[in-house]
């Protein structure tokens, strides 16, 4: 399990989260089309009594997918089931639930392109035409009965759009790409999270946890909760920007929410390949990581934050990725000759 404090693994955010989840669309800060779009969709499908089109939300791990699924049922004003691409493992699985549900109620599938592709199978006649196709029977007498379901909407989440087949893809009406949050719309969740605990913070201290918050609500609520144990065993009784600067330095979160973890692959980015590109399974093997960890975890900040850079070549360091780690960026003609790093074909 990833233990990182700015991990956004969800089973390490604790039931805390789950109190300062928002429950309607207006309650919740920031992603303003996605929330605009949605209300749209929303209000026609109530006005024609129709289940709402199938929901594709993708986008980095922490923006809150599952909750705006929550909020999207909330408004329709229809169950809310919620499971998971890996635990559908065989087609009666997703046969109950499917059966299961009541007219326009929503399914949340997460992680939605891990799902077998047998079972996506099944997902296409049921997204399509509300019809499950069963087999019974094995070889010759084998057939295939149609079974109606309801109406339905599915929400289905991933991390990595690309990774979804496209015929599954295709079924889906509304397709929507949460952004990591501005440091604005992070310092209102944190506000409204402190206030719903009870935490008095000063607008500087939750300005402070924003900005080393990785643009990503989840990350944020677990950085309050770790700076006001800070301020509860300092005696302090409001969070300031000075007490949330202390806390997360001891936390080793910088002041660009860059972690060990991350700035070790800068480092190594830097010192040990010269700043010159480096293949993705080069730099998982230098920093004894996995290939899917970078790709998924670390790369899309630094992505975002323009401190490294793809090329055909493999990943670079931009001079901003050197100014945050101090270190003097190489003129071009510093670099010595190529080697066989530059040519890994990632
Ligand atoms: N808590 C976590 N994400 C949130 C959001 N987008 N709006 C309000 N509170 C949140």
């Amino acid at each position: 399990m990833d233990e990182r404090i700015i991990s956004t693994d969800e089973q390490f955010a604790d039931d805390w989260q789950y109190s300062l989840r928002p429950r309607r669309l207006y309650e919740y800060i920031g992603q303003d089309k996605v929330k605009k779009n949605l209300s749209v969709f929303v209000k026609a499908a109530l006005n024609r009594r129709e289940a709402l089109d199938h929901v594709l939300l993708y986008g980095p791990p922490g923006l809150g997918k599952t909750t705006l699924a929550a909020i999207i049922a909330n408004e329709l004003g229809v169950n809310f089931r919620q499971t998971s691409g890996p635990a559908i493992e065989r087609a009666g699985d997703l046969a109950s639930i499917l059966t299961n549900l009541n007219e326009r109620d929503v399914l949340f599938i997460d992680e939605i392109h891990r799902l077998s592709r047998q079972i996506e199978e099944i997902l296409y006649s049921a997204m399509e035409d509300f019809a499950l196709d069963i087999i019974i029977g094995k070889g010759p007498k084998a057939r295939s009965i149609r079974l109606d379901i309801s109406p339905f909407t599915l929400i289905g989440a991933t991390t990595k759009a690309g990774a979804l087949s496209p015929p599954l893809r295709d079924r889906f009406g509304v397709i929507s790409r949460l952004e990591y949050y501005s440091t604005e719309a992070l310092v209102e969740i944190i506000t409204r999270a402190a206030q719903i605990l009870k935490i008095p913070i000063e607008p500087v201290g939750a300005k402070e946890i924003a900005r080393r918050s990785r643009g990503t609500p989840r990350i944020a609520n677990r950085l309050l909760k770790r700076v006001r144990d800070f301020a509860q065993v300092e005696g302090s009784k409001v969070i300031t920007d000075d007490i949330a600067d202390r806390a997360l330095s001891a936390l080793e979160v910088d002041r660009a929410g860059l972690d060990h973890t991350d700035r070790r692959l800068l480092e190594a980015m830097i010192k040990k390949f010269n700043g010159r590109p480096v293949g993705l399974d080069t730099l998982a093997a230098a920093i004894s990581e996995t290939r899917e960890t970078i790709e998924d975890i670390y790369e899309p900040y630094l992505l975002q934050l323009g401190f490294i850079m793809r090329t055909p070549r493999g990943r670079v360091v931009t001079e901003a990725g050197y100014n945050h780690m101090g270190i003097a960026y190489p003129k071009l003609n510093d670099n010595p000759l190529p080697t066989l790093f530059d040519f890994e074909n990632d």
